[in-house]
């Protein structure tokens, strides 16, 4: 076991954990952020993706170690209020089915956009081919996406 400080949607918090345990079971067992989504377990789904530092990054094999002292951040803290532009592109272009990986492919998409304000459909695709949906709703993710990056209709 070890103490482990860092912040997670902007605050503070000290775990004592086993340095080598995954950010994921952190941030859902440790933290109670259940929003963040356990998949495959192997960096391969992309259910688990979160923010370090502004990038995305798979939780499920990131050692919490690997992110002491630096800044997190979840679905549960993209927005103060859920209303984050993917957020609202997401509910105006109904883009989850099932909603399992939906987590995932918001994070992903956020840190897209933070980066390429205006992405084309090759950015888009280049990055969210690591988050895997087995619901199929690709096609309206790339849609809300580029509502997202528009800042409203298209
Ligand atoms: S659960 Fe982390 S990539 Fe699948
Ligand atoms: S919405 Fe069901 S897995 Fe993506």
């Amino acid at each position: 076991m070890a103490d482990i400080t860092l912040r997670v949607n902007g605050n503070e918090k000290k775990v004592s954990v086993s340095p080598e345990t995954p950010l994921l079971w952190v941030l859902r067992d440790t933290l109670a952020l259940t929003g963040t989504k356990f998949g495959c377990g192997a960096g391969l789904c992309g259910a688990c993706t979160v923010h370090v530092d502004g990038s995305a990054i798979r939780s499920c094999s990131t050692p919490v170690s690997q992110v002491a002292g630096k800044s997190v951040t979840t679905i549960e803290g993209l927005s103060t209020n859920g209303l984050h532009a993917l957020q609202q592109a997401w509910i105006a272009e109904e883009v989850p089915q099932c909603g399992y990986c939906q987590t995932g492919q918001i994070m992903s998409a956020a840190a897209l956009l933070a980066k390429t304000p205006n992405p084309t459909d090759d950015q888009i695709t280049q990055v969210m081919n690591g988050n895997l949906c087995r619901c199929g709703t690709y096609e309206r993710i790339r849609k809300a996406i580029h509502r997202a990056a528009s800042g409203g209709a298209r």
